[in-house]
Order: C-alpha cells, then sequence, then structure tokens
C-alpha cells in the first residue's frame, strides 16, 4: 500500500486572481479538449460507481444501464448493501447521503439518521448509582434508534430519480430473496458477535443455516427482508412506518425489551439539511452537516491549515501541523456538538476563519499540546461495518452515502417476521457526558439522549471541488471517519491519483485518548522519531483504518476514475 502522502496546499486565491486563473483554465480547457465547470455544458460523460461490494456495484450499474440517473443508482446501491453487508449497514439503520444535481447544480444532504424512540431518557443507560450499564447501549433492541435508511431511498428516488421506486429495489429485493455468497469480512463479524446473534431464533435462522457458522460461498438467503422491501417498493414510505409491517416491528422490539412505538414510526422523517461548504485555497469542500459532526470538524481543521504554508514545510512539521489541528476539531466535536434542532449550536463561530486562526495562534511549531491542557472536557478501535459508496452518472449528478447500523451487525437483534436488524446507534449519543462511547469519543451535553432527537455522528460524505476536478469520497471508521476524509481531501488537492488516495497509510488524533493512532507503514522512522521529539505519542493499530471509496471527475481530459479501499477484499469500482 501507498505510504502516507506528503501533500502541497493548494494556493489561496482571492478577487481578480481567481477571476484570472478561472479565465486561464477556461483558455486551456478550450485548447485541450478539457472540461471546465465554468462551462454549463460541461459534463463527465461516463458514470461511475466505488462501492464496498461488486453486487452493489452492479445493482447501480444496471439501474443506470435502464435509464436512471445517480440518485436511482444511489438508492439501489444503497438497498444491495443494506443485503449484502447485513453486517454494516440496513434497512434497520440510517445514513447521510450527500447529493449534487447537475442541472442547477442543487446540493443537499438528506439526513437519515436515526431518531431517539419517544420512551428515551437522557439517563436511560445508566444504573441507580449512575454509572452506565455495561452494553446496554450496544447489545439489544433497546440500543436501537427509529430507522431513517427505508425513509432516504423513498425520498431519494421520488424527489431526485428518474425511475419507479419499485425498478430500483428490484436488484436488492433479489439479492435478498436468491441469496448472496458468505464472505470473509461478514463471516468476521459473525464471529464477533456470535453469542449474541445466536440468541435469536430469527438471526440465527438467517446467519447460521443449518445452526452453524457460515463458510466462504454459503448462500445466506434473507426472505423475510426480501418482503420487507418489496412492500417497502410497493407502498413507500407509509409501507413501512405505518400500518402492518410498523406494528411487527415494534411487536417485535418491544418484546425484546426495546421502548420503540408506532407513534415514533408516524413521526419518522428524513430532513434535507445544508451541507457545510469550505473554502481551503482554491477549493470548495462539501461535506455531511449537523447531525453529522463531519463537516464541522473538517472545517476547523481545514481553516486551521489554511493559514499555514505547508508547502514550505518538512514533511515532521507538516504531520504535527495536521495533529495538531485535528486535535483541535475533536475537541470541539466533544464540547459543542449534537442535534441542532435540539441543542444551539455555536455553528458559525465554530466554522468561522477567524475562530480558527486563535486555534492556529496558539500551535506551537515545536511541541504538541496535551490535550488536557486545552480547555475541554476531562476524561477513548473501529472495524469495518458502516458503509460507503460514490457515484457520479454522465450528466454529473453526484452522490455520496454513507450508512450504518452502527456496530457489527448493529445490536444483534432483529424483528421476528421481518428481516430487519436492528442499529446499535443509540450508543452514539452521551450515554453520560464525559464516559466515552464505542469508539472512545466523548460528547457533553449537547449530545444527551432526548425522544426525537438525532444522535451525534462522524459519518462524513464528502464532495472536494477544484480546479483539478470534482472528488467524491467517504469510508466507514467510527470516530477516524473524519481524518480520513481529511487525508483523502488533502491527497486529492496534491495532485494524487485515486488508487494512491484509497491505498494510502492512515493516522487519527481525536483529542481524547491523547495519541495519534496510525496505520503500519504511516510514519517512516524519521519522521516517527521527530513527532515523538515534538511529545507526540504514537500509537500504531494493528488493524485496518476504513474501507474508503472514492470517485473522481477531473477536467483535463475530461477524465473519470474509481477506486475502493484495497483493505477491503471485496470492494468494486467501476467507470462505465
Ligand atoms: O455515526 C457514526 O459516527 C457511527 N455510528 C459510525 C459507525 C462506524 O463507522 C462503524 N464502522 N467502523
Amino acid at each position: 500500500m501507498a505510504p502516507t502522502p506528503v501533500w502541497r496546499r493548494t494556493p489561496r486565491f482571492g478577487g481578480a486572481w481567481r477571476l484570472g486563473v478561472a479565465a486561464l483554465l477556461f483558455a486551456v480547457a478550450a485548447c485541450s479538449g478539457a472540461v471546465s465547470p465554468d462551462r454549463g455544458d460541461a459534463r463527465p460523460g461516463q458514470a461511475a460507481i466505488a462501492s464496498p461490494h461488486p453486487l452493489a456495484t452492479r445493482a447501480g450499474q444496471e439501474v443506470l444501464e435502464a435509464g436512471g440517473n445517480a440518485f436511482d443508482a444511489a438508492v439501489a446501491v444503497s438497498a444491495a448493501l443494506a443485503v449484502v453487508e447485513p453486517f454494516g449497514s440496513g434497512i434497520g439503520g440510517g445514513g447521510f447521503f450527500l447529493l449534487h444535481r447537475a442541472e442547477d447544480g442543487h446540493q443537499v444532504m438528506v439526513d437519515a439518521r436515526e431518531t431517539a424512540p419517544g420512551e428515551a431518557t437522557r439517563d436511560m443507560y445508566l444504573d441507580d448509582d449512575g454509572q452506565p450499564i455495561p452494553r446496554l447501549s450496544q447489545d439489544g433492541a433497546l440500543a436501537a434508534g427509529i430507522p431513517g435508511l427505508p425513509a432516504a431511498l423513498v425520498h431519494i428516488s421520488e424527489r431526485y430519480g428518474r425511475l419507479p421506486l419499485a425498478d430500483v429495489l428490484a436488484p436488492a429485493i433479489r439479492h435478498a430473496e436468491d441469496g448472496f455468497e458468505a464472505y470473509e469480512r461478514m463471516i468476521l463479524g459473525l464471529r464477533f458477535k456470535e453469542d449474541l446473534m445466536r440468541e435469536s431464533d430469527a438471526v440465527s435462522a438467517v446467519f447460521f443455516p443449518e445452526g452453524r457458522m457460515p463458510e466462504p460461498g454459503d448462500l445466506i438467503r434473507q426472505t423475510d427482508l426480501a418482503q420487507t422491501l418489496r412492500t417497502l417498493a410497493r407502498d413507500g414510505h407509509d409501507g413501512f412506518y405505518r400500518g402492518p409491517l410498523a406494528e411487527t416491528l415494534v411487536e417485535g422490539v418491544r418484546a425484546k425489551g426495546g421502548i420503540w412505538s408506532l407513534e415514533d414510526f408516524a413521526e419518522y422523517r428524513v430532513i434535507e439539511r445544508a451541507p457545510d461548504v469550505i473554502e481551503y485555497g482554491d477549493a470548495r469542500i462539501v461535506a455531511a452537516s449537523l447531525p453529522s459532526s463531519g463537516g464541522v470538524v473538517l472545517s476547523i481543521v481545514l481553516n486551521i491549515l489554511d493559514g499555514f504554508d505547508l508547502d514550505a514545510l518538512s514533511e515532521p512539521e507538516r504531520h504535527h501541523l495536521v495533529i495538531e489541528a485535528m486535535r483541535r476539531g475533536y475537541r470541539d466535536r466533544a464540547l459543542y456538538l449534537g442535534d441542532p434542532d435540539f441543542t444551539d449550536i455555536p455553528h458559525a463561530r465554530l466554522t468561522h476563519p477567524l475562530y480558527a486562526a486563535g486555534l492556529r495562534a496558539a500551535i506551537r511549531r515545536d511541541r504538541a499540546m496535551p490535550s488536557d491542557l486545552l480547555p475541554g472536557i476531562a476524561a477513548g478501535d473501529e472495524s469495518p461495518q458502516t458503509t460507503h459508496y460514490s457515484v457520479i452518472d454522465a450528466d454529473g449528478n453526484r452522490v455520496a452515502t454513507t450508512q450504518t447500523l452502527n456496530f457489527w451487525y448493529g445490536a444483534g437483534v432483529m424483528a421476528p417476521g421481518t428481516g430487519v436488524m436492528l442499529n446499535n446507534e443509540m450508543d452514539d449519543f452521551s450515554t453520560k457526558p464525559g464516559v466515552p462511547d464505542g469508539f472512545d469519543l466523548v460528547t457533553a451535553e449537547a449530545n444527551a439522549i432526548a425522544p426525537g432527537k438525532r444522535m451525534l455522528s462522524s459519518m462524513t460524505p464528502t464532495f472536494v471541488e477544484s480546479p483539478r476536478g470534482v472528488a467524491i469520497l467517504g469510508t466507514p471508521g467510527g470516530s477516524r471517519i473524519i481524518t480520513m476524509v481529511l487525508l483523502g481531501t488533502l491527497a486529492f488537492l496534491d495532485g494524487r491519483d485515486a488508487d494512491e488516495i484509497v491505498a494510502m497509510r492512515r493516522y487519527h488524533h481525536q483529542y481524547l485518548p491523547d495519541r495519534v493512532s496510525h496505520e503500519r507503514g504511516a510514519f517512516s522512522e524519521e519522521i516517527a522519531t521527530a513527532l515523538e521529539a515534538k511529545g507526540h505519542e504514537l500509537a500504531e493499530s494493528g488493524r485496518d483504518f476504513g474501507n474508503l471509496q472514492l470517485v473522481m471527475w477531473e477536467y483535463n481530459g475530461n477524465r473519470v476514475s474509481a477506486a475502493s479501499d484495497p483493505r477491503n477484499e471485496s470492494g468494486d469500482a467501476q467507470v462505465y
């Protein structure tokens, strides 16, 4: 795999310079056959999909070939992943969909995050002494929020797609009905969660056929899930959120100690939100906004970095500054962020360049700042659950989606008769302010549990728009998602190609715990020594970070490329 790249900061051109550069690019484009976003007619002319599973990529392709656009393809890929990657996301989970419509440049984030059930209470995972009850927010029906993914599939299909929902869901229904072949990654997750999953007959019947752990190539059939998807295809939003299916889901969850209600289902809506837009050098980064923390954290980090001349620095110095910027971005995540519909979030302040300038001024070039010396919270690895895909169509419509059940196979339980695995997203709330969640992330009051509220997320589907072209990217990886997207963004702006960007070695700092976790080979010995000399604690992780899916449209030569993270044996990126 490629080592961590050294990137150059793209220059910040203002006013006349920017116009001059745009004119120059236009002139070069006109002579060289390159396209320019400034010419209204620019279109990639090719489509591309990068997803973590070939059946999902093919589902999208099938829909494109049937005359669908990127939004139809996205719905097909999402639904197929919910079937063939049942450990990572599902109809019982949620996600964020970042859309770009080419004809008018409309950009929107469809927030399909789960909500806390109406009977949820702030201290529901604490014992009488006020201490968190181990695993209660992660295992079993009480850990599940109200699903958002079905609502998003219907919403995106109806508002942005061209084809009927039933056509777009057809590949997923087929894979659920006919089965897909078990593979290493899904079996790994089953081993991890086996004890809990075997407690449920409905789960066992699907994932432990004939009562045994499946082997690669064994067929996993999900006939109940196929039926649930058919109901969604036929009856749309209400088919899932009202009527017999909702009743079966709610009854099943309550029988297992959960607190879902029919009112929660009737009230569930996706929310269309403006994405966060960050100006960095001559690039524009469009990223998931609250209740994903991705856009705000990226904004703080990039605004800090924008004030440094990274080009002029040595490699260790650059990494040092990136780590210090990550630290501060995650500190603010911990302190301030949560569902903006429930808490006043100082969004304008946190994303203001002058706020970042203040943070930048307090960064020492020679020393790491220990996290506990930053005003903040006094107080914590991930595996490849959750999932991401990226799509562009020949007209330039784009989708970046990250969707999840949270941990491996979510809460490990199913509502019997529905095939719907429950998420364990409630763990992303602050079960007790200052107590780390399953990703060792600490959050505060802003992310306390309340009925109907959406839990803070790190999922960061992102578009990077620069004179080079457009990158559509994202990854699973819990708390590390944002720093992986950051490193991928910087590498794209540095001119790296798609294969290099998905392969490069990654590192991460999240404020608490105060250490730089990294993949093997992320830093040379010399760089590691230099970083340690500045006071950074480096912790090599035994695991791979993430599963990045990237589609790129470069204006020079009007070239579309796609790459799937080599850390995942089943990734499938295609250009059509
Ligand atoms: O929303 C979040 O930030 C988490 N529930 C995402 C979980 C995740 O990425 C797990 N994969 N490694």
